[in-house]
């Protein structure tokens, strides 16, 4: 079986920094498949990529059997590709309902755009509730959830999450974190970019342990939440 996303040999450069050297991994359909790693490694450029908002100087992306070179940005997002991006990116004077009916922007289908705005409420009672009030006055947590419910509008086959959990409380990390186990549990498809090494590995099917533009470091969520260097690195362990 081929998976959903393959990367091969990824590079990616701004000018002449390359902030990506050469990354290959794979998401398998129904997996939840992290990157960690520190500040700068490379993880938001890589997801940036493959939504199409950036072009690599060399590799090879193919989802869903299709390559992705020079495919632009909404055609992903039509293809089933979606992207909650790193800092949110909400609208923040349009309201939660108009925010959500954005991320359905290609869609035609109203009973279903309907029953999926349904749904993120369900997931995310408070944005329900809230559905008429501009989606600026949200805190972050729940503007959070508001990122990822618009993500989901576009019934992607593949959702990619970029630190959704930063800046938030430990309840609200909880809670976001609960989320994304229960979608999975729906069977969503997710890559997973987090600084919460310790959350993030735990429910994840696959691992990446990035540096510096690189893969250093690959396994089962179990296997790297358990590895000595990764525990020191990442787990704040001595
Ligand atoms: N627009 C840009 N122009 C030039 N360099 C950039 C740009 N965006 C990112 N970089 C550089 O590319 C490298 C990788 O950045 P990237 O944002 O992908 O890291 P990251 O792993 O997402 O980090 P963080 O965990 O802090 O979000 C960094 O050295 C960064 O300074
Ligand atoms: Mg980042």
């Amino acid at each position: 079986m081929t998976a959903l996303l393959e990367v091969e040999d990824l590079k990616v450069a701004y000018g002449k920094i390359e902030a990506v050297k050469g990354i290959s991994f794979s998401v398998e359909a129904g997996q939840v498949v992290t990157l960690i790693g520190t500040n700068g490694a490379g993880k938001t450029t890589t997801l940036r990529t493959l939504s199409g908002l950036l072009k690599p100087s060399s590799g090879r992306v193919v989802f869903d059997g299709k390559p992705l070179s020079g495919v632009p940005a909404h055609k992903i997002v039509s293809l089933g590709l979606a992207h909650s991006p790193e800092g949110r990116h909400i609208f923040p004077r349009l309201s939660i309902m108009e925010n959500l009916q954005l991320g359905a922007f290609l869609r035609k289908d109203k009973d279903g755009i309907e029953k999926d705005i349904q749904r993120a409420y369900d997931l995310f009672p408070i944005l329900g509730e809230r559905r008429k009030q501009a989606a600026g006055t949200l805190s972050g947590g729940e503007q959070q959830m508001l990122a990822m419910g618009r993500a989901l509008m576009s019934q992607p086959k593949l959702l990619m999450l970029d630190e959704p959990s930063m800046g938030l409380s430990p309840i609200m990390m909880q809670k976001i974190m609960a989320t994304i186990a229960e979608l999975k549990a729906q069977g969503t498809t997710i890559l997973l970019v987090e600084q919460n090494a310790q959350a993030a590995l735990s429910l994840a099917d696959q691992g990446h342990v990035m540096e510096i533009g690189n893969i250093v470091l690959s396994g089962s969520g179990q296997d790297l939440l358990h590895d000595e260097s990764v525990r020191k690195a990442y787990l704040g362990e001595d």
